[in-house]
């Protein structure tokens, strides 16, 4: 087998005409017998590492080449083209271009916005969340892309670690920004609404000044001093220690990362459906952004709509779209119908696909070449299911790892931490084995951590993993690498789960829980439930001394501050709140003892949505979940 390793590392090194020469006979020989998978390694290999090269060209071409100009290039070659189909509405690159030089004007003149000014965007998909993002590229600004699902504390904190100067809200969210106005109008920031006019002091209107606004090209002066390392985005991820932290995308990281959609084979005839929301990394820079490298066309959505779904597939002449494992399975649990099967999607990309939805789906909505991946928005490693192997995201081999180096180490998931031998090193566990992915952080592989908030981004770094001084990013999950050389995910570590597609923080929850006055402490975690991707909230609670639990107020208390898919659905009240030898939560024995109230002897609550309250949790309720009967 070293032998073999040797070779295929030496094959690396060769150029692509020297391979097919020397190497091709002896691979057919060797592939035989060692490598079922070589053709398919190999085929993704060179596809993947063209793609870098050709990305890397131009960049040397030009030390700013940026996603804008891979969009301008669009705009002079197929103008004409449809770039987004929204409701009835329908942009084509040519417009949007025009419509993003009258965004960055207005944004001029009225925010006063100079380059590298960063503005906040509120706002559901829509088209002008693209137009908008293009006109503060034009002028050289970041764009923190906020969650319009959060609030309060934690929408100010997202605000503010991104040190943006201008907020740029949807007029629905009126009630969400008017809760936090005062605190960002004490620190000097504008407030636009995307409308024509405002109905909030302090808040100005932006629409009707972009339609005033020239159409006239933006300079390139004003951007010509960014490079590959200029924060082009924020994108906001859980936090370990409660709120959010915002991600910085630079410049070259969005450029990189059309390469998923581009190794799944999206061209400029694609319609690439898009159901996810554009503040998360999947829809903004693998969709969007995918679509833009292959001049193809994006078809918005506002929220996905399991019931629309093909509908909107047969209107838009949809060939691709973008998924995470909840909305296949949504799709799956619709009433079957006759034209199930008519429709032009032909393949679709995205995360989270059980094996059991992947072969339903199939059956039922035909032979779409699901391509599953795996990438952290602020991570440095990524896999793609290009063998078609049921439920693994990847493959490892060498390879694999000339592309993006990776390790899997031993984790110790009751003390949340990595196991070290006696030296103080990390160790790999064995094929087959289950551990943390890690990888190494170098120029080539870089990370570019959490805006404003240094001692977050060293959490993610670890240090002195195999050698003195190395330095590795620490994933948060664990995945296994079967004997073949399958990489499997099998869950994260720590302090966040996810849930409707959304990653929950528990420590974030557990500080609004925890503010509830009848409650000392709260532990936070993920349970699972049959039939549903990923977990769902729970929480063990404390009492304070003489107090009794109130299902109303911490009704009140959670869907005030939490988003719908942060919620705890369950509460368990405990005398004592475990912790480990390091103060850290137990939350181990809490997630494999879940919910049933005939094993657990604490009081159970359930989160009812019709009686909006927290109601005690019964044998009715909890098999009403097993039995799919009750929505989660
Ligand atoms: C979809 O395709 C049909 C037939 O080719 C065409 O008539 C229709 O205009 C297309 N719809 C869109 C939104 O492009
Ligand atoms: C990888 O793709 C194959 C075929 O498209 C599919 O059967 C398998 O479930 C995929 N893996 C995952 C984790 O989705």
């Amino acid at each position: 087998m070293t032998n073999n390793k040797a070779y295929i590392s030496l094959l690396c090194r060769m150029t692509v005409v020297q391979k097919a020469l020397i190497g091709i006979p002896l691979l057919w020989m060797l592939k035989r017998i060692f490598f079922p998978y070589l053709w398919k390694d190999l085929r993704f290999f060179l596809r993947a590492a063209g793609y870098a090269r050709r990305i890397e060209q131009a960049v040397k071409r030009n030390n700013c080449f940026s996603m804008l100009d891979m969009f301008l290039k669009q705009v002079s070659t197929r103008p004409n083209h449809t770039f987004i189909l929204y409701q009835d509405q329908s942009y084509t690159y040519k417009e949007i271009d025009l419509k993003s030089n009258q965004a960055a004007w207005a944004l001029r003149h009225y925010a006063k916005l100079k380059t590298g000014d960063g503005v906040a965007i509120f706002l559901g998909n829509e088209p002008a969340y693209i137009w908008l993002w293009l006109g503060l590229a034009k002028l050289g600004c970041p764009m923190a892309c906020m969650n319009y699902n959060i609030r309060s504390k934690s929408f100010l904190h997202c605000f503010k670690c991104c040190k943006a100067k201008v907020l740029i809200a949807a007029p629905e969210l009126k009630a969400a920004v008017e809760e936090i106005l005062p605190a960002l109008m004490e620190d000097g920031v504008l407030v636009f609404y995307l409308s024509r006019d405002s109905p909030t002091e302090g808040v100005s209107s932006l629409l009707d000044k972009v339609e005033a606004a020239s159409e006239a090209p933006i300079p390139e002066f004003y951007r010509s001093s960014s490079t590959v390392k200029t924060p082009a985005l924020y994108i906001y991820t859980s936090g370990t220690t409660g709120l959010p932290k915002a991600a910085v995308i630079n410049q070259g990281r969005l450029l990189i990362s059309s390469s998923i959609s581009t190794l799944a084979g999206v061209s400029c005839n694609d319609v690439l459906y898009i159901p996810l929301p554009l503040y998360h990394s999947a829809g903004l820079m693998i969709g969007v952004r995918g679509c833009i490298q292959q001049g193809a066309t994006c078809v918005l959505r506002n929220k996905f709509s399991a019931s629309q779904f093909w509908d909107d597939c047969r209107k838009y002449n949809v060939t691709a779209f973008q998924y995470i494992g909840e909305i296949l399975r949504y799709l799956c649990n619709t009433p079957k119908k006759d034209n199930d099967k008519d429709h032009c999607v032909r393949l679709a990309v995205g995360n989270g696909l059980r094996q059991d939805v992947w072969k339903e789906f199939i059956n039922r909505f035909g032979n779409i070449h699901l391509y599953e991946f795996y990438a952290a928005t602020e991570g440095n490693s990524f896999f793609f299911n290009y063998t078609r192997k049921e439920g693994a995201i990847g493959r490892y081999n060498i390879l694999m790892l000339r592309l993006r180096p990776f390790d899997v180490i031993k984790y110790d998931v009751e003390k949340d931490e990595p196991v070290r031998d006696a030296a103080g090193h990390c160790i790999r566990v064995a094929r087959g084995e289950t551990g943390l992915l890690i990888s190494e952080i170098t120029t080539t592989n870089p990370f570019t951590g959490y805006a404003g908030d240094e001692s977050q981004t060293e959490k993610k770094r670890l240090r002195n993993v195999f050698k003195k001084g190395d330095i590795y990013f620490n994933t948060g999950d664990l995945i296994m690498v079967d004997k073949q050389g399958f990489v499997f995910f099998q869950d994260r570590i720590g302090d966040t789960f996810r849930w409707k597609g959304e990653n929950v923080a528990t420590t974030e929850v557990a500080d609004i829980v925890g503010m509830t006055d009848f409650i000392d402490e709260a532990n936070v975690y993920g349970v699972p439930v049959p039939y549903h991707e990923g977990r769902i909230g729970m929480v063990s609670i404390k009492l304070k001394p003489g107090e009794s639990f109130d299902g109303d107020k911490l009704y009140k208390k959670v869907t005030d501050y939490l988003p719908n898919y942060a919620r705890p659905r369950f509460v368990r009240i405990q005398d004592a709140i475990e912790v480990t030898g390091t103060y850290k939560q137990r939350k181990v024995e809490l997630v494999k003892e879940g919910f049933d109230p005939l094993t657990i002897k604490d009081p159970l609550y359930f989160l009812d949505e019709t009686s909006k309250q927290y109601k005690p949790m019964d044998s009715h309720i909890y098999k009403a979940i097993l039995e799919k009967k009750l929505k989660l």
